[in-house]
Order: structure tokens, then sequence, then C-alpha cells
């Protein structure tokens, strides 16, 4: 089923038992051609899958642009890096409401991480990128990220280093903004996170999960948060309207901005007012604050929040919560072998 006719049945229509078949084989195909071919244990039913360990990357174009996502020359002073705001060694976050720029300058928008960000469908919460190198042309010249003038001064920085020219013009055939930032984007794929112990749980380590992990996952489907929260990166997947059960907006009680439009910024189709690429759950235990306006400063505040404006659940029961919260730590992955902190 074409995607054009998907929308038209999507939330709050009501399709009937032959439009329902013809839909989830639609869905199950799809589903199953945009898993990548390394995807272990795939059960095409289930909407959440498993990490692979790794997905297919050219090796010395990923170390030019490990380099580059650690080096301040992105930036207009030197001081700005993307590691800056998506660290490491902190979920790929900055763990800032909002994050903070060059000269110390406050951007309008909470950073999602840059883990498993290959495994989105596009990049920004409101997907104005199309892939990861695509979205690395941004923050550079962004003014209150990186704050450079132009790709033209950064590539005339990067041309004066002979050092990295030589190693850069072994892989690419010149310094450029797409070939600085294609070399970012496959980095970026490297930095995925398998082997959580809800990845082990998938594929088969029945006691990879606590008891009150499990019936936090039952939950999870029972209130149907993996209809966005799908796929590899639990998110990513879609665009979603932001209190489908209530004005979640009203109820926040502070002033509209920019940041809160959604994918409206990009297409001013009123349809999209609202609406947000889902964030990925992977990982989510050491993201926090959450949602695009970090409105929410603990995860089971988040939980309680999607139970109400996204699942319909009026007064989430705080056992429910605990045990949705509990399932979401299960999500932590490992990068490098190493579980992350
Ligand atoms: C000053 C902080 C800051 C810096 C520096 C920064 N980012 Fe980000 N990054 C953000 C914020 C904030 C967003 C969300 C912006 C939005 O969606 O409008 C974001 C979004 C992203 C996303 C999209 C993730 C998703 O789920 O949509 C990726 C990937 C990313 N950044 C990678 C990078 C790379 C690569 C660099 C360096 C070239 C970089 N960032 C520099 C703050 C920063
Ligand atoms: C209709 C789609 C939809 C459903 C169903 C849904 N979510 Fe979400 N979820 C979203 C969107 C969209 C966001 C981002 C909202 C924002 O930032 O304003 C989000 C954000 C989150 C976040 C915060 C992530 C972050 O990094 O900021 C968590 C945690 C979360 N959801 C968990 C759940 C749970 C648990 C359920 C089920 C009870 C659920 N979601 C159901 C669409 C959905």
């Amino acid at each position: 089923m074409p995607i054009a006719k998907f929308r038209h049945l999507h939330w709050g229509s009501k399709p009937d038992e032959q439009e329902k078949v013809a839909l989830l084989n639609w869905i199950r195909e799809a589903r199953k051609m945009s898993l990548p071919k390394e995807t272990p244990n795939v059960d095409a039913d289930r909407l959440v899958q498993p990490i692979p360990d790794s997905i297919a990357t050219d090796e010395a174009k990923v170390a030019l642009g490990h380099d580059l996502f650690f080096d301040g020359r992105l930036s207009g002073d030197g001081s700005i890096q993307c590691h800056t705001c998506h660290q490491l060694d902190k979920g790929g976050v900055d763990r800032l409401d909002t994050s903070t720029g060059i000269e110390g300058k406050k951007g309008p928008i909470n950073a999602p991480t840059v883990f498993n960000a290959a495994f989105n469908f596009v990049q920004f919460w409101d997907g104005r990128a199309a892939d990861l190198a695509d979205q690395a042309k941004g923050p550079p010249t962004n003014p209150v990220e990186m704050g450079s003038h132009s790709w033209d001064a950064i590539v005339a920085r990067f041309e004066m280093d002979e050092e990295f020219k030589k190693e850069f013009l072994k892989e690419y055939p010149q310094v450029t903004k797409e070939t600085l930032t294609h070399a970012i984007g496959e980095y970026e794929k490297t930095l995925i996170t398998p082997n959580s112990d809800f990845d082990r749980y998938l594929k088969g380590d029945k006691t990879a999960l606590t008891e009150q992990q499990v019936h936090g996952y039952e939950l999870f489907k029972q209130h149907k948060c993996d209809t966005c929260h799908t796929g590899l990166a639990m998110g990513g997947q879609s665009y979603e309207y932001m209190g489908l059960y209530g004005d979640y907006f009203k109820d926040r009680g502070t002033p509209l901005t920019d940041a809160d439009e959604g994918r409206f910024a990009q297409t001013k189709d009123p349809f999209d007012m609202h609406r947000f690429k889902v964030p990925t759950l992977r990982n989510v235990a050491l993201t926090a604050p959450y949602f695009h306006d970090a409105s929410a400063k603990e995860l089971k505040d988040a939980v309680s929040a999607m139970l109400k404006y996204q699942s319909n659940v009026k007064q989430p029961a705080q056992k429910d919560v605990e045990d949705i919260t509990s399932f979401l730590e299960s999500l932590t992955g490992e990068f490098k072998g190493e579980k992350l902190k």
C-alpha cells in the first residue's frame, strides 16, 4: 500500500477488516525491506527488532569522520566540536534542556542522541535532513551551535593543515563541504549500540530481563507504544502528533515556541503542526531531560506523559509507570563492547 494511503488510514481513522489486513501485510513487507541485512533474529511480526552488531562501513572514511567529530575547527572559534553536544560518555547527548553552543549561546531545542541515529528515516526533530551526511552540514554554520561563517572558511581551515589534507585526500578527491560531512556520516554509522539486555531477550535469552521488565514490555505492547517507537531504534521511523489524547501544549502552560512546530516548520502543511520525528528509546535512561522541549525531567515523567497523551490512559497507575520505566532501562546497549553509562 502506498504511503499516502497509509497516512489517510492512520490515527483516528477506522479501517475495516479488509483494509486492516492489507495494511498489516504492507507494513510487514515494508518493515522486512527496511531492516539492514545484518539484523539478527528477525521476526517480521514483531514491531521492535534487535540492533545488529555492526553495519557496513568504509573503515578509512570512518577514521577520518571520527577525527572530524572531535575537531573544533568546524566551529568559528575552535571551541565547539560535534562531541560538545553529543558526548559519547553521556548517552550521545549533553544532558541539558537545550544545547549550549559557541560563546555560550543557547539553542531552541533538546539535543537528540547520535547513538543509533543511523537507523532514523530522516534526521532532526522536524526531519529537515535526509541522512547523516546531510545533517552534518547544519551545525557548523548554525550561529548558535558551531558558528562558522561559511563552509568556504571551514574548508580553508582544513586545507591549511597539510597533515590532515594528506590523509583526507587518500580517501576523497577534494576537501569540500560534501566530503567532510560524508566522512562524519560514515563515522556515525559506527555509533550503534547492540547487545542491551532487551536485545539479548529478543534473541532468546529469557533471563536477560527481570520480571518487572518483562511486565513493562508487555505494557509497552499493550499500550501500543511500539507502533510509534518501532523498528531497530524503537523510534525514528515516522512523524507523530504530540498530544493525540489531550492538549499537551496547553497543559504544559508555557508559551508556544518555533521549536514546538515540529514537521510543520518544513512543510507549512497544517497537518504537520506538532508532529515530531519519534525519538529513539535506545539508551533512553541515559539521555534526560526528555521531549523536544525538555519538559520531562525524569524518565518516569516521560513515560507518564506518553501514557496520558499518546496512549489514552487518563490516570496512569504508578506501578505501570514504574514497570515501563524499568523496561526502558533495559534498552541501554553496548558501544565498543562496553555497556554505556
Ligand atoms: C551546540 C550543540 C550541538 C552541536 C555542536 C552539534 N549538535 Fe547535533 N544536534 C543538536 C541539537 C539541539 C539537535 C536537534 C536539532 C533539531 O532537531 O532541530 C541535533 C541533532 C543532531 C542529529 C539528529 C539526530 C536525530 O535523532 O534527529 C545528529 C545526527 C547530530 N545532531 C549530529 C551532529 C554532528 C555530526 C555534529 C557536528 C558536525 C553536531 N551534531 C553538532 C546539538 C548540537
Ligand atoms: C502516536 C505515537 C506515539 C506513541 C503511541 C508513543 N509515543 Fe513516545 N513519543 C512519541 C513522540 C512524537 C515523542 C516526542 C514528543 C516530543 O518531543 O514532544 C515521544 C517521546 C517519548 C519519550 C521521550 C524520548 C526522548 O528522548 O525525549 C519516551 C520515553 C517515550 N516517548 C516513551 C513512550 C512510551 C512508554 C509509550 C507507550 C506508553 C509511548 N512513548 C507511546 C510518539 C509516541
